[in-house]
């Protein structure tokens, strides 16, 4: 402490590794997007509606050896390895996760025991992990929790491991099963990073509500789809006003008079339940911030003004006509600017791959800086933010500073280069493993395990075990 304010070290995100299930199904043909595919067929829908209506072309499917734990370790494992990282140099591996394998072991322990699997029993006996629960939001209370330890000084030189890993599963023939997907992003947090620092400034909106949650009884999740839009827009505006009044407080941010506090955030990476939802949240968040700016105006002056609630009979009629008006602002040259620049190139994760629940906003941040260092951009210096929801429903809004060093890490995540090597599925191998049922013609799994952690068996009393398959 010095005059009575306290001195926080640097603190945030040194590497990122993402672990991507080798299986996906295909749901849109995006060199032939009017092309039925398998999916689309059997669904009786238009596969342009996958692709352009919601933004996802490929869903990741876990083989039948994969749970959230198997997925997490593997991510971890990789982030250890490619930075020499010391098991006794981490005092925590937390996971955040909503696909948990038991009601009171937590994926954590599991995970720790894979690890020590590799690095020797008893390696990670001063490690602690825990594993926190916030539907998809989960991963930045993960994170803050870690930051919060070390920014108070507790960490004493040694550094943490946050994990988020999910499978999001929806009933097969619903409308949220096109939006499934699955993975896990291990974050390497510690002092001095070479990646980003975070600002000691995390917005929150915290409401209880029905949009979406998954019963103890059930191993997919209900939905109710068109409320949890609105769940996610209205929670992301209100953590992004509550980082901005704090920003502007702690003068971590100062806009001049005719400036948004967003014209200070460069790149930008969001929760991703499917890539046009992070696209209508970004959106929504320009019309919050840009309202009453000169360029407002010239906006106002091309799509006309903002429907108002009193203006129309029915709360449908309203949201038909602030749906429209959501479409013509996203046609805007201002906006599509905007979304270019900040936003698009993470969004390619979750066409790619689906939505991975609580590892889905950092898998956004990894496909964004990998996209960015990979095509030369120069961030060093410049901030940047991220928006996370979860449903029940919660959502964090944070900024950070990219590092001097950070393309060099990025170039090296090998993001773009492990959702090139899949294998596609078949809708019939799809449905078996999402149904959990036995194979027809014996096989126990899809693709043959790679140098990764596995699922062995569970025994009759819920027990799990796990072995690395060389
Ligand atoms: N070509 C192009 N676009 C088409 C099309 C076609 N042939 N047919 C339809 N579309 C468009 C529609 O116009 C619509 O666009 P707008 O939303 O811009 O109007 C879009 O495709 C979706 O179509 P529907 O309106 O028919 O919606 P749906 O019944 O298919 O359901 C959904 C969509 C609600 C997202 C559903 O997939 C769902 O319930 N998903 C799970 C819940 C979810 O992801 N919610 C997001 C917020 S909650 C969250 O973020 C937490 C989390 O991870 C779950």
């Amino acid at each position: 402490m010095s005059g009575g304010s306290l001195v926080r070290s640097a603190v945030g995100i040194d590497d990122i590794s993402v672990y991507i299930p080798r299986l996906y199904l295909e749901l849109a043909d995006e060199s032939r997007p009017e092309k039925p595919t398998e999916f689309s067929l059997s669904r009786k829908s238009d596969p342009s509606k996958y692709l352009h209506g919601i933004g996802i072309a490929k869903m990741s499917i876990p083989d039948t050896y994969q749970d959230s734990a198997v997925l997490a370790a593997n991510a971890i494992l990789e982030l250890m390895d490619r930075n020499n990282v010391h098991p006794a140099s981490l005092a925590r591996i937390d996971i955040a996760t909503e696909t948990g394998v038991d009601e009171s072991k937590p994926v954590a322990a599991y995970v720790h025991g894979m690890l020590e699997q590799r690095y020797g029993k008893g390696s990670l006996k001063r490690t602690s992990g825990v594993e926190y629960k916030f539907a998809c939001v989960s991963t930045a209370d993960a994170l803050e929790s870690s930051l919060d330890w070390a920014w108070a000084g507790r960490s004493n030189g040694r550094n943490s491991i946050i994990c988020a890993t999910d499978i999001a599963r929806y009933p097969l023939s619903s409308p949220g099963e096109p939006t499934q997907g699955a993975g896990a992003v291990a974050l390497l947090v510690k002092e001095d990073p070479r990646l980003l620092t975070i600002d000691p400034v995390i917005g929150t909106h915290m409401e209880d509500e029905d949009d979406f949650w998954r019963p103890l009884f059930s191993t997919t999740a209900v939905v109710h789809g068109k409320h949890s839009e609105r769940c996610y827009l209205r929670a992301m505006e209100g953590a992004v006003d509550d980082w901005a009044e704090q920003a502007v407080a702690s003068g971590i941010i100062k806009a001049g008079p005719s400036e948004s506090l967003v014209d200070h955030v460069g790149p930008m990476s969001f929760h991703v339940p499917y890539p046009k939802m992070a696209e209508k949240g970004f959106a929504y968040l320009l019309r919050h911030f840009w309202r009453g700016l000169p360029r407002w105006k010239n906006i106002l002056g091309e799509i006309g003004d903002e429907p108002r609630m009193d203006s129309y009979k029915t709360r449908e009629e309203f949201e038909k006509a602030e749906a429209d008006y959501m479409k013509r602002f996203m046609e805007t040259h201002q906006f599509q600017t905007e979304y270019l620049d900040k936003v698009a190139d993470g969004l390619v994760h979750a066409r790619e791959s689906g939505n991975s629940y609580s590892a889905s906003e950092k898998s956004c941040l990894s496909m964004l800086l990998e996209t960015k260092a990979t095509r030369g951009t120069d961030l060093a210096g410049k901030r940047g933010g991220s928006g996370n929801y979860g449903s029940g429903c919660k959502a964090k809004a944070s900024s950070w500073t990219v590092q001097e060093e950070w393309a060099t890490i990025a170039k090296k995540f090998g993001h773009a280069e492990k959702l090139r090597h899949r294998r596609s599925l078949s809708l019939a191998e799809y449905e078996i493993l999402h149904e959990g049922k036995p194979f027809p013609d014996g096989r126990k799994f899809v693709a043959e395990p790679e140098n990764e952690f596995v699922l062995v068996d569970v025994t009759s009393q819920g027990y799990r075990h796990y072995k690395f398959a060389d």
